[in-house]
Order: structure tokens, then sequence, then C-alpha cells
């Protein structure tokens, strides 16, 4: 699976959509170390608090399935209608919730846009000084984290 095909497969989900207040739709794609992914989109509410962005529905997907290993997560978002997409870097509530379960050495954030280009960044480098379980004295949950990554 390369960077752009799982793009594709980020902006293929984008289609489903559900954003009536912001008209922003995203898409994610989230690939797990066995070569499965599982895709995202956000999900709007009208009283906003209840809204979830795409990586979050597809990192829930995939736990709530058993899934806990992760190598990559691809993200195509913009407003709706546009005719390009441009890089859609994830909210910060998102590169927590990968923290949790993606290791911040080796989990790669995949941006693209509709010109064919991508581009890939480590979750330490979109998260650096995290909290983690380790600030609670515990060990990662992820698995090949330390305590404090
Ligand atoms: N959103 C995402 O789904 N992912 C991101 O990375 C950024 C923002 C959503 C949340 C909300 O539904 C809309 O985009 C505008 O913020």
């Amino acid at each position: 699976m390369t960077d752009r095909e799982l793009y594709e497969l980020a902006a293929a989900a984008r289609e489903h959509a559900y954003a009536p207040y912001s008209r922003f739709f995203v898409g994610a794609a989230l690939l797990t170390d066995a070569g499965e992914v599982f895709s995202g989109c956000n999900i709007e509410n009208a009283a906003f608090g209840p809204s979830v962005c795409a990586e979050r529905t597809a990192i829930f997907k995939a736990v709530s399935t058993g899934q806990r290993r992760f190598s990559a997560i691809a993200i195509a978002g913009g407003p709706e209608g546009a005719g390009k997409l441009e890089f859609c870097p994830p909210c910060g509530v998102c590169r927590q919730v990968m923290a949790e379960f993606c290791s911040p050495e080796n989990f790669r954030v995949i941006l693209g846009n509709s010109g064919g280009e991508t581009v890939a960044y480590r979750l330490k480098e979109l998260l650096p000084l995290g909290f983690g379980a380790g600030d609670l004295g515990q060990k990662s949950k992820h698995a090949d984290g330390q305590a404090g990554s």
C-alpha cells in the first residue's frame, strides 16, 4: 500500500462526511500493521460538541474490532465542493488519540492534495512532549511503546 493509495482511500471515505454545519468534509484511512484499512469520516452534530473527526472515527472503528497495531493514517480534507484539496493536518485531539495507540517513532501521518503530492510526518513530530500513560506512572499501551512516550 503506497501513501498515495492510502490517501485515495481517505478521499473516498470523505464522500461520506456528514458536516452540514462546517461544510468542511474530511476522510481518513488507517492502515493496520497487518495491512487492513479502516476508513472514517467526520460526523457533526447540531449540538456541535458531539461531533467527531474523521481520524477518530477510523481509529475507533478499528479499535472496536480488536485492532490496535497501526502503521499509518492518511487524511483528505477540504471544504464541501472544493475542486482541489490541500493538505489537511489532524487536530490536536486526534493527535492525542493517535498517541494512545500508535508509536510516536514509527506511526506515519500522511497528508495529501489533489495535485498528487503526499507528505508524511512521524507522530512524534506532530505531538512533541505529548501526555501519555508514562505520565500516569504506567506502561505505554501501544505495541512498541515505552513509558513516557
Ligand atoms: N475535522 C476532521 O474531521 N479532521 C481534521 O483533521 C480536522 C477537522 C473536522 C471536524 C469538523 O467536523 C470539521 O472538520 C471542521 O473543523
